[in-house]
């Protein structure tokens, strides 16, 4: 289809209700639309699954009633289908894009602005599941300043495997919690594994060779802001996750400030760059059909293995 021709008809997940995945994530027709000036329409080709999706659909960042049908997906890789005037891209070209609303779909509208060129040799579902953590990740690492021993809680999810993986590139030595299970992978990306089950202060302070000057918090649990307040002022204390304890003098951060906006956008093309180089490595943990979105996004919301979730129309 070129920018002239009509508009079509895609497949997207869409939530016609806040509460389970199960209940409420339906597949429907949706209008593609035609890009105007700025826009392209990506084919779909993978589209990562986040566990922002599943708290968008549980109504727990929101729920306000107008929003529905609430079109799901927040990233993902695809080719570029048509091209409106002014976008810089052709039709085939191979991009990343995010952020987007609606990536759970066969194809979706965006802004040029947000339309990465795929590197080669980047997989479309490692390229799907890159740009939210790893935007997230360098949020957290430029907020936070330099660190020499950096505690990171959530070391082996996916934002955390890319703050440990760039902390640990810029020399820092860093201790990151996880699960034993996900131990050797800690290891094997250059961090001091620390299990978060017991007594954590006390686990961390029999690994960490010097005093910890810097903590990164993606999981958000009060056990895992106590302890880093024990060890650290709460201005070297950066969360994602732990919005219920602003009042403590962490620094959350989320998008939504300028600077903030600024360091994920200025993020993108290094990560682009350090994937498609080996640097960063988006481990893929299971895919999903679209039709399965609601069983994904169910996945992504509790425990799950070691790994990005993705859909694949
Ligand atoms: N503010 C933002 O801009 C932003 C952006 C992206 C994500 N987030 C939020 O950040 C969180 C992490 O996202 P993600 O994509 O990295 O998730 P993820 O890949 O699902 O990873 C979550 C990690 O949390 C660990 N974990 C679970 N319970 C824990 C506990 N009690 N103590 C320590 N670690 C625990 C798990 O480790 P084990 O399996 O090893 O136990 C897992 O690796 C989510 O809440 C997400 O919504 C916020």
């Amino acid at each position: 289809m070129s920018a002239e021709q009509g508009s079509s008809t895609t497949r997207r997940a869409v939530a016609t209700a806040y509460g389970e995945p199960a209940e409420v994530v339906r597949i429907v027709g949706a209008d593609t639309g035609v890009p105007g000036p700025g826009e392209v329409l990506v084919a779909v080709t993978a589209a990562g699954v986040n566990p922002f999706d599943a708290k968008q659909v549980r109504g727990q960042v929101g729920d306000d009633p107008s929003k529905l049908p609430l079109p799901l997906g927040g990233e993902a890789a695809g080719v570029v289908q048509s091209a409106g005037t002014e976008s810089g891209l052709s039709a085939g070209d191979e991009v990343v894009v995010y952020p987007v609303t609606g990536a759970f779909s066969d194809s979706v509208l965006v802004p040029a602005a947000n339309v990465y060129a795929k590197p080669a040799g980047l997989a479309d579902d490692q390229a799907a599941g890159l740009l939210l953590a790893g935007v997230t990740a360098a949020d957290i690492l430029a907020t936070l300043g330099p660190a020499k021993v950096l505690l990171v809680h959530g070391g082996a999810g996916a934002v955390g495997s890319i703050v440990v993986a760039r902390a640990v590139a810029d020399g820092a030595t860093v201790l990151a919690t996880a699960s034993p299970a996900n131990h050797d992978h800690l290891r094997s990306l250059g961090a001091v594994p620390v299990d978060y089950s017991g007594d954590l202060e006390a686990a961390v302070r029999a690994a960490a060779p010097g005093p910890v000057d810097a903590v990164a918090d993606t999981v958000g649990t009060d056990q895992a802001i106590d302890v880093s307040l024990n060890l650290v002022p709460a201005d070297r204390i950066v969360s994602i996750a732990a919005w219920g304890r602003s009042g403590d003098g962490i620094t959350l951060v989320g998008g939504s400030t300028e600077e903030s906006k600024k360091n994920r956008r200025d993020a993108v093309p290094g990560l682009l760059a350090d994937a498609a180089a080996g640097k960063i490595v988006v481990e893929i943990a299971g895919t999903y059909r679209l039709p399965e979105t609601a069983a994904a996004l169910e996945a992504v919301g509790g425990r799950h293995p070691r790994g990005k979730l993705i859909i694949r129309p």
